[in-house]
């Protein structure tokens, strides 16, 4: 099982971060292969051989500059479209299937709204394992075809995630195949943590240090939770002080974050009939979302809503005005921008980084205008 036995809950990683803080410096990792394993010592992998990798981190920050959307703000969008599969969903499956290939695991299965699939899928194929994904029906064809060709088995549901992730954990009690779902297990967490060491490690060879905050579009909340986990470890390694402020965006027609956040809530509710032209931010009941909250909360940011309607535009401007091919979710923080400055949530003269989680490669604009006026 990939949860605690006892009361359900995730389970987390944990490290001898007093022997690494005697012992890891943080050039050590600049001589390194710029994948995500030169973080080794604080990935959950224990034998370099069994760390599989398709070339997935590094992924570049680029500078956007000052915008009207956010006056006086210097925006930087951290571009993980670029990575294998086309999305950050790579960080946190490279890490898993590695760690649970290690553990003797040959077989896996997740729920998912597409992209963790197909990412799921290519480290399978890498690791010589097997792999189903359940998705649901409506995901983008491009994506499935994705998990079909790295070899998955794909099974189709009607619904959102929540449903495939229902069947898939009746159909596979017994299965032997192991739950590689959002959260319930604690690896693709680590993964996702190499993205606030990435950030850490690029501003600091920049001298610029951190950004005051980082703006994520938020689904099941790895991204939030695994960027949290990295700057606290950062910070008891005593290489950083204060980390930026996490920022989650969602799309109205599905913000059962964003609704928790403002309402001072202990954990999300589950949010009915949830819509919105981004697959990846269709997460009508993330689990552990008390942990997405304790992400944002702790780290003194805040969350935020957007229309469906503006995210189109917002991978056109992306595109348009600086070559950056962004999928609806990674519009998603652009699309917010507006709003944050007009709440004071971002000020003038701070540094803002807009993760970009996905390629804009494989989604047409018209085509999702045309989803949006159906
Ligand atoms: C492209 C993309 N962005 C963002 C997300 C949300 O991910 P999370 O909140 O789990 O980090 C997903 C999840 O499917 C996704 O595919």
């Amino acid at each position: 099982v990939g949860t605690c036995p006892t009361c359900g809950h995730t389970l987390s990683a944990e490290y001898d971060l007093e022997t690494a803080r005697r012992e890891l410096r943080p050039d050590a990792f600049s001589r390194r292969a710029p994948d995500l394993w030169r973080y080794f010592e604080l990935l959950p992998v224990r034998d370099p051989r069994h760390a599989l990798t398709l070339g997935e981190g590094g992924s570049p920050i680029l500078d956007l500059g000052e915008r009207a959307e956010a006056p006086g703000v210097r925006l930087l969008v951290k571009d993980d479209g670029r990575l294998p599969t086309g999305t950050f969903k790579a960080r946190g499956m490279a890490v898993a299937v590695s760690r649970a290939r290690e553990l003797g695991v040959r077989s896996f299965f997740v729920p998912t709204a597409g992209n963790a699939g197909a990412a799921l899928a290519a480290y399978a194929a890498r690791a010589r394992a097997s792999a189903r994904v359940y998705v649901p029906e409506d995901t983008p064809a491009a994506i499935l075809e994705s998990c079909a060709t790295f070899g998955a088995d794909v099974v189709t549901v009607p619904g959102t995630i929540a449903d495939a992730g229902r069947v898939a954990r009746e159909r596979e009690k017994g299965s032997g195949r192991f739950d590689v779902s959002t959260l319930r297990e604690p690896y693709r967490v680590e993964g996702k943590k190499t993205m606030g060491f990435e950030i850490f490690e690029q501003t600091r060879a920049a001298d610029v240090g951190l950004p005051d905050a980082v703006v994520y579009p938020a689904g099941g909340g790895t991204g939030l939770v695994g960027m949290y986990k990295a700057f606290r470890e950062l910070e008891r390694l005593g290489w950083v002080e204060r980390m930026p402020r996490l920022i989650a965006v969602q799309p109205e027609g599905c913000a059962p974050i964003v609704r928790a956040l403002d309402a001072g809530a202990p954990r999300a509710e589950p949010w009915a009939d949830a819509r919105t032209i981004a697959p990846g931010l269709r997460v009508p009941s993330p689990f552990a979302s008390e942990r997405i909250l304790e992400a944002v909360r702790e780290s003194g940011g805040c969350g935020v809503t957007v229309p469906d309607r503006a995210l189109v535009p917002a991978m056109r401007t992306l595109a348009r005005d600086f070559g950056l091919a962004v999928g609806p979710e990674g519009a998603a923080p652009f699309a917010a921008l507006p709003e944050l400055a007009r709440r004071g949530r971002i000020r003038p003269a701070e540094r803002v980084l807009l993760y970009n989680t996905g390629s804009g490669i494989g989604y047409s604009p018209s085509e999702l205008e045309r989803a949006l006026g159906g």
